[in-house]
């Protein structure tokens, strides 16, 4: 696997393989990779000629008092890991390579962005718009892997890709679950023992209202309200949002009369988990 510390040398590798024909399939990350991480890189592998994997941990996307300066990093273990899993490169750029002096211009998405995580963590989604614009010029892939594990995410990168024309598909892969039904998370690992115990509790309470939604319960205050009051009886647990809205487009819904998304973000001390499920599939 070719590690690629510059914009150059990722560009040249990106050229070589369309001249041999092959079509690029491209896993953003920030790293600390684990199985969901590999799940995008096993069906890139599976669906391109050419698989690349980002590993960048991205300032714009983070806050003033977010965990920019902690989020966890090993670069040796990631790079064995998509060596293993069959990745032909890894885009591993400085901050600086990224953010020269200078860099004045972001990416700006509108609807979907406003709600949910767009709402509690201004300026989020705009830092992840631009740094995935800026991935997508320099990799150039046919297709783009992302998880449903950030529902919001997908959402808003199809967006930008439909209304910038950004000549590739974007996949959706599913979120993949500890045994116990917690979602994987690079952040899992700042949970206390106390809360990776609870912290199964979020996709149960998903479950349980999805479940009252295929029973018939059409009332999308009524099922956010199971939730919140699964989660209130977790010690400890703060509710940032648990809400329904309507897909694709996040939009506030009375009734549930078409798939919508059922989305939380929890916090447990410091760590804020997000997890989500689709309701009347
Ligand atoms: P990161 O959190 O490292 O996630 C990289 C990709 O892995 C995202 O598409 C995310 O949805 C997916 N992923 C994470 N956990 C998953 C799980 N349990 N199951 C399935 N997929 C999972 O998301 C980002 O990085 C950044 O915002 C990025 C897109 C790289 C831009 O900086």
């Amino acid at each position: 696997m070719l590690v690629c510390s510059t914009i150059a040398e990722m560009r040249d590798f990106v050229r070589d393989q369309k001249v041999g024909g092959r079509q690029v399939g491209f896993v953003p990350t920030m790293g600390y990779l684990h199985q969901g991480h590999m799940a995008l890189v096993e069906r890139a592998r599976r669906e391109c000629g050419a698989v690349v994997a980002s590993i960048f941990v991205n300032p714009l996307q983070f806050g003033p008092s977010e965990d920019l300066a902690v989020y966890p990093r090993d670069f040796e273990r990631d790079r064995a890991l998509l060596e293993r899993y069959g990745a032909d490169a890894l885009f591993y750029p400085a901050v600086e390579e990224m953010y020269p002096r200078g860099f004045c211009t972001q990416v700006e998405v509108g609807g979907p962005a406003g709600c949910l995580c767009g709402k509690s963590r201004p300026g989020h989604f705009r830092g992840v718009a631009t740094v995935v614009a800026k991935l997508f010029n320099i990799v150039q892939p046919d297709r783009a892997y992302f998880g449903q594990k950030d529902a919001q995410q997908v959402l808003v990168i199809k967006r930008m890709v439909e209304d910038l024309n950004l000549p590739l598909e974007v996949v959706t892969v599913a979120t993949v679950r500890e045994s116990d039904g917690l979602a994987m998370s690079s952040r899992n690992v700042y949970l206390s023992r106390e809360q990776r115990a609870m912290a199964p509790s979020l996709y149960r309470s998903l479950k349980a209202a999805a479940r009252a939604a295929s029973g018939g319960e059409r009332d999308p205050r009524r099922l956010e309200g199971m939730v919140r009051e699964n989660i209130a009886a977790l010690p400890g647990a703060g509710i940032d949002y648990v809400e329904i809205r309507s897909l694709p487009d996040l939009g506030e819904t009375d009734r549930l009369t078409a798939p919508s998304l059922l989305a939380l973000a929890v916090r447990f001390g410091k760590t804020r988990l997000i997890d989500n499920i689709i309701l009347g599939e």
